[in-house]
């Protein structure tokens, strides 16, 4: 017999929740995420080109709620990356520094409940034109491992 404790108790002691990877056409996300208040939480973006001949232009990540709609970040191939003015500005970063382009996973820190939404992470390629994967992510109060 497996002794259940020692394989649930390491699942439990990780602030985050991520479910179901959704495995779209060619972007990877995560279909929903639980972040903590206070706490990091990733969000997950990986472009999958397989064997096709697709060049990445860009990929951007935005942000929405049922009301308002923000671009996070753009980042392009050819001119880099750009962060846009927005309440994520100064706690979102790539989880890899300097990424490939295909790996736009990202770290919010310190989650917030206003961070609560829709992220999309978008590519543009050509000549396929883009491809884009969702992660809806839910804020809860505190981390509470039992
Ligand atoms: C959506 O986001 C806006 C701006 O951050 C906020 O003012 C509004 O309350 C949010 N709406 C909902 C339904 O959460």
């Amino acid at each position: 017999m497996m002794d259940l404790q020692n394989v649930i108790i390491p699942l439990l002691l990780s602030c985050t929740t991520v479910f179901t990877v959704l495995h779209g056409q060619k972007v990877v996300t995560d279909l929903k995420v639980t972040g903590y208040q206070g706490h990091d939480v990733t969000l997950l973006c990986q472009y999958i080109n397989g064997n096709t001949e697709d060049k990445i232009l860009q990929m951007q990540w935005t942000w929405q709620n049922e009301s308002s709609k923000y671009e996070i970040m753009v980042f392009s191939t050819d001119h880099g990356l750009s962060l846009q003015d927005t309440f994520l500005k100064d706690r979102v970063s790539f989880r890899k520094s300097s990424p490939p382009i295909y790996e736009a996973s990202i770290i919010i820190k310190d989650v917030k409940m206003s961070d609560q939404g829709v992220y999309s992470c978008a590519y543009t390629t050509f000549p396929s034109g883009s491809h884009t994967g969702q992660t809806t992510l839910t804020v809860l109060e505190g981390c509470h491992l039992f």
